[in-house]
């Protein structure tokens, strides 16, 4: 029967960044991220009418829908050919499927697209051939995702505020929820400053990490950070939270930037965003935290009550084009609205 699924994109509070094992995707640390409401990608699955090939179409948002295919494909596209092929052989099934996939959030904004569809296009297939454990078992669902190639994505197959277990095997590497959609009023607001696609993938990034001389350093420190932001959560301490938050993609950012080669995702539109935030942190104006996924795009984590004023103050910097705002969400769930 036709299936549908929606899944969020999320935003890590601490990073992932490097791979332990590149076969299996085990990130090289542990991670912690809260699902997006204003980010999601909708999939919808079922047999294909006439044809033996797969069929997989995309669209992004406001754009018509285009057909992907496995020749030529970029190192992310392939993997998705792979990850389809590897669920249908789980299930047992040989017969053609036709799968689209849509973002409501536009390209261009540079979040973290392959978390949401990675997370839809897993759970989506996983429903639709009915196949256990992972239909009703999200710890499972969550490792069958990252073998799919995207670690973010494992922390969207569950709700609200989610952590991404290091381990050092296949069984030990997995996500958790630490509390769900309704715990805490937090929003992320996106501040968008390009529209440019980003020069290097995360997939690049990721392989390059071990020419950094900071990267082991950075490795040591997050298991602790870990931690702290785990207790910040908990007790619900925005100041902590979001001194930790920062901390931690600073420290992903200077691994970045101290790879060979280097790679600079910040713009100066980046820093205006980030200079803007601290002054009006700093002068008691608003309380909010900046962090920086693989890409120039600051988001602005902050409390609900503030969400309406930050949004104003951020879209009146000249740097910035325009400004998407979050509140916790749901992880991937089954829906109703087909695509076809
Ligand atoms: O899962 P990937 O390959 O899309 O890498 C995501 C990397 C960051 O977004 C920079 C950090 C993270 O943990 O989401």
């Amino acid at each position: 029967m036709k299936t549908t699924v929606v899944s969020p994109a999320n935003i890590a509070f601490i990073k992932y960044w490097g791979l332990l094992d590149p076969q299996i995707f085990l990130p090289a640390n542990g991670s912690l991220s809260m699902n997006l409401d204003s980010c999601v990608t909708t999939v919808t699955v079922d047999f294909l009418e006439q044809g033996d090939e797969d069929l997989v179409e995309v669209g992004y948002h406001g754009q018509d829908f285009v057909k992907f295919s496995p020749e030529g494909a970029d190192a992310k596209k392939k993997l998705l050919f792979d990850h389809i092929q590897r669920i249908k052989d789980l299930a047992g099934e040989s017969r053609a499927i036709y799968i689209r996939s849509q973002n409501n959030f536009p390209a261009s904004a540079g979040i973290a697209s392959s978390a949401s569809a990675f997370s839809a296009i897993t759970y989506a297939l996983v429903a639709f051939y009915k196949l256990e454990p992972y239909l009703s078992d999200r710890k499972e669902l969550s490792k069958l995702i990252r073998l799919g190639g995207s670690v973010s994505a494992m922390r969207s197959s569950h709700d609200g505020f989610v952590e991404c277990v290091y381990g050092k095997d296949h069984d030990g590497c997995y996500s958790n929820q630490l509390a769900d959609e309704t715990y805490w009023d937090l929003v992320d607001i996106v501040a968008v400053v390009s529209a440019e696609t980003k020069k290097v993938s995360s997939s690049q990034g990721h392989s390059l990490t071990s020419s950094s001389p900071f990267y082991e350093s950075r490795l040591s420190h997050v298991p602790e950070r870990l931690e702290k932001i785990k207790t910040a959560i908990e007790n619900k301490d925005f100041s902590k939270l979001g001194e930790y938050i920062e901390e931690d993609a600073v420290s992903m950012h200077s691994v970045m930037m101290t790879s060979k080669p280097a790679i600079f995702y910040w713009t100066p539109e980046t820093m205006e965003v980030i200079h803007a935030i601290r002054e009006w942190r700093e002068s008691g104006e608003v309380e909010s935290y900046f962090t920086i996924d693989a890409g120039a795009n600051v988001h602005v984590i902050a409390q609900g009550k503030d969400a309406q004023n930050l949004e104003d103050m951020l879209n009146a910097l000249p740097g910035v084009k325009f400004t998407i705002l979050n509140h916790p969400s749901k992880g991937a769930r089954i829906s109703d609205n087909h695509l076809f």
